[in-house]
């Protein structure tokens, strides 16, 4: 939440960093501004609206020193005056997070002076003014020590020929070039420019100069962190032949699975000790991350036969959970750095949780406090809506849960391993445009299943109202007579998730219920005979037949697909939705 990105070399700093923000804007894009160092002046460029209402100005912006934002709003509307960098005397600051105690420290330091913006962040810059007298660590310092929230910040000063990160709880990632070095809140910002970064901890203020990077930790002593790969790579953001990064991840769902089955065999070891002993499974997330979580209860309730609970990670962390040493924490998220998650995380483990991360991050937050990590290898997403990532962590949960029960890895592996060709195949199942189609003109979608497949509907509702602003619900099919079934009318839709054998008669009731109040039904199915049953009062999306337990990787696509779909219909940017950003690092 929140992109901000820093340069210090040779180069033209406006340049570099408007590429950085445009590969960032997953992060937020309502507004967006540059500021470089150049003669001993700071110049700040800002504007409302996406990166590129910026394209204008890069060349009026010289200096090979800068910082740069994107911005997602929490304290004061988009506008060009609220937009980051901050600047006050000698200072500009770019920040992510949220300065909780901004309102009490204006009033303590600065009662009488006037603000110039409405967000938190001017009163990092105000407080370095104010604090600075020519020893830059200890005037940085000394702010740290005062601000309260989360933060990633990254300080510019016009008696300082580089940049300052001051970092907790939000992520800063520092890359190393020759004779530059760059900032970026995420490694892909950073691809193609340094293959090697570190990762400062909570803490760690880091002096980034072209020549190199001095780091001290909170109580100022000079530490080393170590230098990592960058394994974010140019080719991973390039769209190919696709119109949008949704449809390109959708696609690449079959080498999400591929790439994370190979890469849970180096993992497994690993992972085998960490859950010996488990009696309770405890999975947390937020969004797709969650609704993975449903899916990953019922692998671990129905192969382990321990109890499992899904628990959305911004409730879970505020209601005292209770934990035991055989208490298994698995926490999921694609970028690993959600503020919920990783909070959850940690007071999982300060009750002594054992937690293992599931992440598509492997240098993310969440893995820092983990005890192991199963990984997600879908690749850098970047289209707001998770896709690639949800079947990855399908894929990854679903060896864990055969860890957990013990049971042969060998033979989750090779029913894995038809998985990818499958997801190929339903790609190009027809009918999905007819169903956008009926979605993009109805009052409302009501997407139902039963046991995994009504974890599969929670997803395609979510998918749904996030790209196209359709309002939706996710339901078990069975509860629709219990309330939901009060909303079906004329211009209601209903896509009936059914891939379970056993309870597909149950899920059919559901769909001659809301054919019976004239709603429109459509089917996701791969049980034969289903065209037949419904033949011209439903219309079918036939999917592969496949393993029942790996169905959500197949359904998951068909789901996808439909609310790419149906955005495009609504003119919607589907990687881009409105009010929403990728990496929600903020509570
Ligand atoms: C945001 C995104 C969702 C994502 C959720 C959790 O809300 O818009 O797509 O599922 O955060 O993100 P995480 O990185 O923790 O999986």
């Amino acid at each position: 939440m929140c992109g901000i990105v820093g340069y210090t070399g040779g180069r033209r700093a406006s340049e570099i960093i408007y590429e950085g923000l445009k590969q960032l804007e997953y992060r937020g894009y309502d507004s967006a501004g540059i500021a470089t160092l150049s003669g001993g002046n700071i110049t700040v460029v800002k504007r409302q609206g996406r990166v590129n209402a910026l394209e204008n100005c890069i060349g009026d912006i010289s200096g090979s020193t800068g910082i740069g934002h994107t911005r997602w709003a929490t304290h004061g509307k988009p506008s060009d005056i609220n937009a980051h960098p901050h600047s006050a005397g000698k200072f500009a600051v770019v920040h992510n997070g949220i300065i909780e105690n901004y309102a009490y420290l204006k009033e303590r330091f600065f009662k009488d002076v006037s603000f110039t913006s409405q967000t938190d962040s001017e009163i990092i810059v105000r407080l370095l003014d104010a604090f600075y007298s020519g020893n830059l660590l200890s005037a940085i310092n000394k702010v740290g020590s005062l601000l309260k929230g989360s933060y990633a910040i990254v300080v510019m000063c016009t008696d300082f020929n580089g940049l300052v990160v001051l970092k907790y709880n939000n992520p800063a990632i520092i890359g190393y070039g020759s004779g530059e070095n760059f900032i970026a809140s995420d490694c892909p910002a950073l691809a193609g420019l340094c293959s090697e970064i570190t990762i400062p901890e909570d803490g760690d203020i880091a002096f980034v100069t072209k020549d190199g990077v001095e780091i001290y930790d909170a109580g100022l002593n000079r530490v080393e962190r170590p230098r990592l790969e960058n394994l974010a790579t140019p080719a991973s953001l390039e769209l190919g032949d696709c119109p949008h990064y949704m449809l390109k991840e959708i696609r690449e769902v079959p080498a999400s699975v591929e790439g994370t089955v190979l890469s849970y065999r180096t993992a497994e070891a690993k992972l085998k000790r960490v859950v010996n002993g488990v009696k309770r499974v405890i999975i947390i997330g937020c969004g797709t991350a969650y609704n993975s979580g449903l899916v990953a209860k019922r692998y671990i309730e129905s192969f382990a036969r321990i109890p499992a609970e899904a628990e959305i990670a911004g409730e879970f962390r505020y209601k005292n959970p209770i934990i035991t040493a055989d208490t298994l924490v698995i926490a999921i998220s694609q970028s690993g750095e959600t503020a919920d998650t990783v909070e959850g995380v940690k007071l999982c483990k300060s009750l002594g949780a054992k937690v293992i991360a599931v992440t598509n991050s492997p240098y993310s937050g969440i893995t820092r406090y983990a005890d192991a990590v199963a990984p997600v290898t879908a690749g850098s997403e970047i289209c707001v809506a998770a896709t690639k990532s949800y079947t990855g962590q399908i894929t990854a949960l679903y060896l864990l849960a055969h860890t957990i029960a013990g049971l042969s890895i060998g033979e989750a592996y090779a029913r894995l391993a038809v998985m990818p060709s499958l997801c190929k195949k339903t790609l190009e199942c027809a009918g999905i445009d007819t169903l956008a189609d009926m979605c993009a003109r109805s009052g409302g979608v009501y997407f139902l299943g039963r046991d995994i497949d009504c974890a599969v509907a929670a997803e395609g509702s979510l998918k749904l109202k996030e790209v196209s602003y359709v309002p939706c619900e996710g339901y078990p099919a069975g509860e629709l007579k219990h309330g939901t079934l009060a909303l079906i009318d004329i211009k209601a839709v209903a896509v009936v998730i059914i891939t379970s054998k056993h309870l597909a008669g149950k899920s059919e009731n559901a769909v001659e219920q809301v054919l019976s109040r004239r709603g429109k039904v459509a089917i996701i199915s791969n049980i034969d005979g289903i065209e037949k049953t419904f033949e011209g009062r439903a219309q079918v999306i036939k999917i592969p037949a496949c393993d029942e337990n790996l169905s959500p990787l197949l359904s998951a696509i068909a789901v996808q697909l439909l609310a790419y779909k149906t955005a495009l219909l609504l003119d919607r940017d589907p990687d881009k939705p409105r009010n929403l950003a990728k990496s929600v690092t903020v509570e």
